[in-house]
């Protein structure tokens, strides 16, 4: 157990599912999202027990929109760093959402194959959500 009282061992029935999907519903309502009205909340316990959570922020240059998830991972290292051990995402409605592409990868940086990442399918690791990844590995491996 950290000092936070989250149990931060990697088991998914120790994980505090319903602390971590208020939490994202709770940044969820503080996105800023006024072009695509889709606002997204993220949130994650770290590996120190910490909860990092994150919002979409949205730019009148579309492209240049941060994904909650960004945001989670900003957070993540701006507080110390650490891996995430368990994240989720939820839409307007409160309800589990997959991470993009994009953000797949992001998780994948900071959480690596074993992060316990909330689907629509149940509970999975990052290796199940993003299969034969790149990752840091290949850079070591490969160069
Ligand atoms: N969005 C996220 O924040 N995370 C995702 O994984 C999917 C998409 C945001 C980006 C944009 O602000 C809005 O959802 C619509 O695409």
């Amino acid at each position: 157990m950290s000092s936070s009282g989250q149990d931060t061992s990697r088991g998914q029935d120790t994980v505090d599912w319903p602390a971590l999907r208020a939490a994202a519903r709770a940044v969820m309502e503080r996105a800023y999202a006024p072009y695509s009205g889709f606002p997204v909340g993220a949130a994650a316990f770290a590996d120190d027990g910490r909860l990092v959570v994150g919002a979409n922020v949205e730019n009148a240059a579309y492209g240049v929109t941060l994904c909650a998830e960004c945001s989670l991972v900003s957070a993540l290292v701006g507080s110390g760093g650490g891996r995430l051990v368990a994240f989720t995402c939820v839409d307007k409605h409160g309800d589990t959402l997959m991470p993009c592409g994009r953000c797949r990868q992001l998780l994948w940086e900071h959480g690596g194959p074993d992060l316990l990442v909330e689907t629509v399918r149940g509970i999975k690791t990052m290796r199940d959500v993003l299969p034969d990844a790149f990752g840091p590995q290949d850079l070591e491996e490969r160069s």
